[in-house]
């Protein structure tokens, strides 16, 4: 099984060089890939270090490749990076995207997501891997390899949305950025970050989906006992699009300006849509109660539960008594 696993990171090694290759070194990979690339922002050096790459707009052009060079077909298919036909012959699963290789913790590229070029609806805007022996995607966080330094050392990790978001980010030289990558948040990929820091600033898109994202985040970042702030985005960007439009040091300005406890987020937000109606009120309250009941560690949820009681002016004992009585009808 250790062989198998260690084929399929070979492979996949292989690939993210091809793909590399491909973008630098042919007139495809420039003009279409490599043009992009720039187009976005991303420097040469990032292009170098994330690995990105292009995948050529054939049905065969990696396959063949792979094939003539002796890679086995078993682990072309099982990794993801060619897709068997009926009648057995192998072809491209990337083709004419931009590709963003998959890093493991210690830095080998265990699976891809490409990217469309094409504006049309009915492409999906990206193709990840599939599920394979060394690609559990419930348990892998994009950039993790480039940021872990960075996350100890700010004891804070960033987790954004998107692949772009992680390297815009990165390169902006906030590099303890991560992103969850084609599925919604894991509690395995919180534990993840448990590991390196208690810490957690979520910077999800402006839009309707980010933020109901970041809510569900908000109880899954908290029921692992780590802290978790905030920060939103004006509507219709997302980290990548506004590191962009205001440069590193208004971004980091942003955050700082921005930044707020789960509690205060969560509140405004839910607030705002309940309006004046009391009894959506005390949906609200309760809802909060719920998240605040989640925290491992009591003091903590104590001290937040006296913050609640300051923001929603409402009896601290009030409070407690509804926190206690989730806390046994959980136990
Ligand atoms: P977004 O739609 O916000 O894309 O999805 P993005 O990252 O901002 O991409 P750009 O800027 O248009 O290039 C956020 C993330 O959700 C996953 C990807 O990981 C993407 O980065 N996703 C999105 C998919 O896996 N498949 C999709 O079809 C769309
Ligand atoms: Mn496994
Ligand atoms: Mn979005
Ligand atoms: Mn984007
Ligand atoms: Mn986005």
């Amino acid at each position: 099984a250790d062989n198998r696993r260690e084929s399929l990171m070979i492979v996949s090694g292989y690939a993210a060089k091809f793909f590399h290759e491909s973008l630098l070194d042919t007139d495809e990979g420039q003009s279409i890939g490599l043009s992009y690339f720039k187009e976005r922002g991303f420097s040469t050096e990032t292009i170098k270090k994330f690995e990105l790459g292009y995948s050529p707009d054939q049905w065969e052009a990696f396959t063949g490749q792979a094939i003539k060079e002796g890679y086995q077909p078993e682990f072309l298919v099982e990794s993801g990076l060619s897709v068997k036909r009926d009648n057995g012959n192998l072809y491209d699963r990337y083709r004419g995207r931009v590709m963003f290789p998959i890093h493991s913790f210690t830095g080998r590229v265990i699976a891809f997501g490409g990217r469309t070029l094409k504006t049309d609806k009915n492409v999906p805007k990206y193709v990840n891997s599939p599920e394979s022996e060394i690609y559990h995607k419930s348990s892998v966080l994009y950039g993790l390899y480039f940021a872990k330094k960075s996350i100890r050392e700010d004891d804070n990790c960033y987790l954004v949305e998107g692949y772009a978001d992680v390297i815009s980010v990165h390169q902006a030289g906030i590099e303890n950025v991560v992103a969850s990558s084609g599925t919604s948040l894991t509690s395995e990929q919180i534990r993840l970050i448990g590991r390196l820091t208690k810490n957690i600033t979520i910077l999800y898109d402006g839009d309707a989906a980010g933020i109901k994202a970041s809510l569900r985040g908000l109880d899954m970042i908290l029921e692992e006992g780590l802290n978790v702030k905030v920060v939103l985005f004006p509507d219709g960007h997302d980290p990548d699009s506004y590191v962009r439009l205001v440069g590193t040091s208004a971004f980091k300005k942003h955050i700082e300006d921005n930044k707020k406890d789960f509690i205060l987020y969560k509140t405004n937000l839910l607030l705002k849509e309940a309006g004046n109606d009391p009894i959506r009120k005390a949906e609200v309250i309760r809802d909060i109660v719920e998240s605040i009941a989640k925290i491992p560690d009591s003091i903590k949820a104590s001290v937040f539960i006296k913050e609640c009681s300051h923001i929603l002016q409402i009896d601290e004992r009030a409070l407690l008594s509804e926190l206690n009585k989730m806390r046994q009808a959980k136990a």
